[in-house]
């Protein structure tokens, strides 16, 4: 009998901008307060890419470099690389492809996912998926985007929530059970309408009105998403549980993307965690879309323990949304 690939990570990188946007910052340049901020989303500061000609894939390389230097690999190492964004250099190459030239990744393939908040969950089991063919060895999956080039820092209402990071993951074949056991996720293209970016792609090219209309901004309408992100993230968190028969006992950590501290306290009260057991750094970084969850990983590594069963959990922009049931094997 053939023993069963799973997808294990097998080591982790992280990076982010050093400048950074407090919300004093913000309430200098647009109609808010610190209390405001704080009280409705958990986020005291972000990071900003900063400097010409620095864009995702800026970010994407010191985090895969750093992937590397902890597993002690080479970029020639690495299959294939993923990474997943809404904020790509440019439409196309993709941004995979641009990092794998600067990192000197010249054995590997790659490709950019678009899930918004939910990409690095969607690209994580992507990923699985190619280590469980037993086709490829080393992939490293990345959450990239640089949140601060979509922006209208005149809107109030999306300006405070977004910050720039990358975060990043090598999967390895593994056969002691550890890695990615599980994925429910999910997408739902009728609530596009409430989160999008309208304008650079094929129904709307970049013109002068398209500009004027500040089409080339994220959009986000925040009370419907919520609605929906609180219900989404927290449900499908509670039905990964529920398949594969754990409890809140059998659960190390809740790795939640970080949009809003109060749709993550939705999700953990859903099922049954206690504060102690939830990955919480909104407050440094804000909403970093992709980047979240790696973020997360990264801040928390050294809490982490070989064995834990930990559940990521996102809900985004598309709708998408997902969970996925790692078993921590560092
Ligand atoms: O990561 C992708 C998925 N995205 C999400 O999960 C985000 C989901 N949505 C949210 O997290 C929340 O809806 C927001 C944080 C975006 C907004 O919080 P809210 O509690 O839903 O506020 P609201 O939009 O209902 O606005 C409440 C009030 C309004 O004033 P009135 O109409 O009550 O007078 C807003 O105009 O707060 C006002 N407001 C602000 N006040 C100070 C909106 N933005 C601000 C601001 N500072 N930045």
């Amino acid at each position: 009998m053939r023993t069963k690939i799973t997808a294990a990570i097998t080591a982790i990188g992280a990076y982010v901008p050093e400048d950074k946007l407090t919300n004093a910052d913000l309430a200098n340049m647009v109609d808010t307060n610190d209390e405001w901020i704080r009280s409705r989303t958990g986020i005291e500061e972000r990071r900003i890419l900063k400097g010409a000609g620095l864009a995702t894939s800026d970010m994407v390389v010191p985090a895969v470099r750093a992937v590397c230097e902890k597993r002690g690999i080479k970029p020639e190492d690495i299959d294939c690389l993923i990474v997943a964004t809404v904020t790509p250099d440019m439409m196309f190459p993709s941004t995979a492809n641009l990092a794998c030239d600067k990192l000197g990744a010249k054995n590997a393939w790659g490709f950019d996912l678009l899930a918004a908040c939910s990409g690095f969950l969607f690209a994580l089991t992507t990923g699985a998926s190619l280590i469980e063919s037993g086709r490829y060895r080393r992939v490293v999956v990345c959450g990239a985007d640089k949140m601060s080039s979509i922006i209208d820092y005149t809107d109030r209402t999306t300006c405070i929530l977004f910050g720039d990071g990358a975060g990043a993951v090598l999967l390895e074949p593994n056969i002691e059970g550890f890695g990615v056991l599980d994925s429910i996720l999910r997408t739902d293209g009728s609530g596009g309408k409430y989160l999008n970016m309208k304008g650079g792609g094929s129904l709307n090219p970049a013109t002068i009105e398209t500009v004027t209309n500040k089409m080339h901004y994220a959009y986000q309408e925040g009370q419907a998403v919520f609605k929906f992100a609180v219900v989404g993230m927290a449900d499908v968190a509670y039905e990964l549980m529920e398949r594969n028969n754990l409890t809140a006992d059998d659960i190390a950590w809740l790795v939640p993307h970080q949009a809003n501290k109060r749709i993550i306290d939705a999700t953990a009260s859903r099922m049954g965690l206690p504060e102690d057991k939830v990955m919480l750094n909104i407050a440094k970084y804000g909403n970093t879309t992709a980047a979240t969850i790696p973020l997360c990983l990264w801040d928390y590594r050294k809490q982490i323990n070989k064995g834990d069963n930990l559940v990521l959990a996102a809900f985004g922009g598309g709708f998408t949304w997902g969970a996925t049931l790692v078993k921590w094997a560092m």
